[in-house]
């Protein structure tokens, strides 16, 4: 049965593919963002993909009064939570802002979708949460980490959080899903991440030196026990990440309680790696330079993604080459990321 579903940060990046792949699927989908990190160009594009556009409330998930008149508004059956701050570096900085965007946030939402009679949710939590793991890939079993920043801190506190609630009331239903690391973009090319200032993560970054806005790559460590000495990460094609999310409110339909799911390829690459297929994909050189390793890198990460594809029925569709490919489209056609449209208001 489709419902009505609220997207929180639906604007972003993950939240964006998200928000087209529910409406694709038929559902009424509801997005709150502030638009701290995003512009509403982003659902502008999603509206023309899908055909349709997704309700839009500007707004912030701390404000309580906010949330109860959505959730008045119409009746919604489970919340996608993907709002919060996401950069590592700048948590070390402004630990305040992540804990109240991130755990206070997490809260007060729950708090107004019981108040509302509202138990269904999937919570967009992160790999981040292993911290240095033991051994890869890393599994759902294994063992927590200590966070090395407020960050992951917020991440871990949010899961928390939400572990009390679902062990408190047995409406609760939640998806926790932690993610490995989500690039690309839509194969359209209208749809990506669009990074404010200097991106913080790798593909971002190689993309826009390859356009010229940045100079060189930094290349943070050849020095790890790896084949090649560079870090190696679990990369997942964010359209299979958006689509994680639709076989997850589907799970919540017939499991109680909570669950925490991997979303991950199961396979790591390399930077050089990456280097390399984003070399191929964009016939564009990008040049780098060997750079001190950057402190709180781990030196591999990957998923052991069995669990989401035995219970969600998921697995991804698409390889390093389509991430690429994506990525490079992205990149070319809005080199300005969605500033270059925001004036022209040409698209729907
Ligand atoms: P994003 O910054 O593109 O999207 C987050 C959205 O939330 C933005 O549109 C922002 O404007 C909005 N937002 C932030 N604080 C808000 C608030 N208080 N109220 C309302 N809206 C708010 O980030 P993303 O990459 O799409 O990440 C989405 C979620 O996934 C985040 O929770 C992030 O921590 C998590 N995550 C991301 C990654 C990644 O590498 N991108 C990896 C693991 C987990
Ligand atoms: C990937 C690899 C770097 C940039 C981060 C967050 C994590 C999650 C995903 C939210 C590493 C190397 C990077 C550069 C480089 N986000 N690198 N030069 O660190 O695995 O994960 O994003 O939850 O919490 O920590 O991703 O893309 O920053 O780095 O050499 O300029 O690329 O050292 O090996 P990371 P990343």
């Amino acid at each position: 049965m489709n419902s009505s579903i609220l997207i929180t940060g639906g604007a972003g990046y993950i939240g964006s593919h998200t928000t087209l792949a529910l409406l694709q699927a038929g559902h009424e989908v509801v997005v709150l963002d502030n638009l701290s990190n995003s512009s509403r160009e982003s659902l502008t594009r999603v509206a023309q993909l899908a055909g349709r556009a997704p309700q839009f409330v500007e707004g912030d998930i701390c404000d309580a009064k906010l949330l109860q008149s959505v959730f008045a508004r119409q009746p919604i059956q489970a919340v996608l939570h993907f709002a919060g701050l996401k950069a590592v570096g700048e948590s070390a900085l402004k630990p305040l802002a992540y804990y109240r965007n991130n755990v206070s946030g997490t809260l007060q939402l729950c708090q107004a979708m019981g108040d509302a009679g509202i138990y269904h949710l999937v919570f967009s939590s992160s790999a981040t949460v292993y911290g240095e793991p033991s051994l890869v890939p890393i599994g759902e079993n294994c063992p927590v980490g200590i966070p090395t920043n407020p960050y992951g801190r917020s991440k871990l506190m949010a899961e928390e959080l939400l572990q009390d609630l679902a062990r408190s009331d047995n409406r609760w239903r939640i998806a926790v899903l932690r993610y490995f690391n989500p690039v690309g973009a839509h194969p359209s090319g209208l749809i990506g991440e669009d990074p404010r200032g200097i991106p913080n993560n790798l593909l971002p970054y190689i993309s826009q030196v390859a356009v010229g806005k940045l100079k060189e790559l930094a290349v943070f460590g050849d020095d790890y026990s790896t084949p090649d000495g560079t870090g190696v990460r679990d990369y997942i094609h964010v359209v299979d990440l958006a689509n994680g999310h639709l076989r997850a409110l589907e799970a919540l339909e017939r499991r109680p309680g909570l669950g925490v799911w991997n979303l991950g390829a199961g396979r790591g690459y390399s930077v050089f790696e990456m280097i390399r297929a984003f070399e191929k994909a964009s016939g564009l050189s990008v040049p780098y330079i060997i750079a001190p390793r950057r402190a709180g890198d781990v030196a591999e990460c990957w998923a052991d993604a069995a669990k989401a594809e035995k219970e969600l029925g998921w697995n991804v569709k698409h390889q390093l080459s389509d991430m690429m490919n994506d990525a490079w489209r992205w990149q070319s056609l809005n080199p300005d990321g969605y500033r270059s449209a925001n004036d022209l208001d040409n698209i729907v």
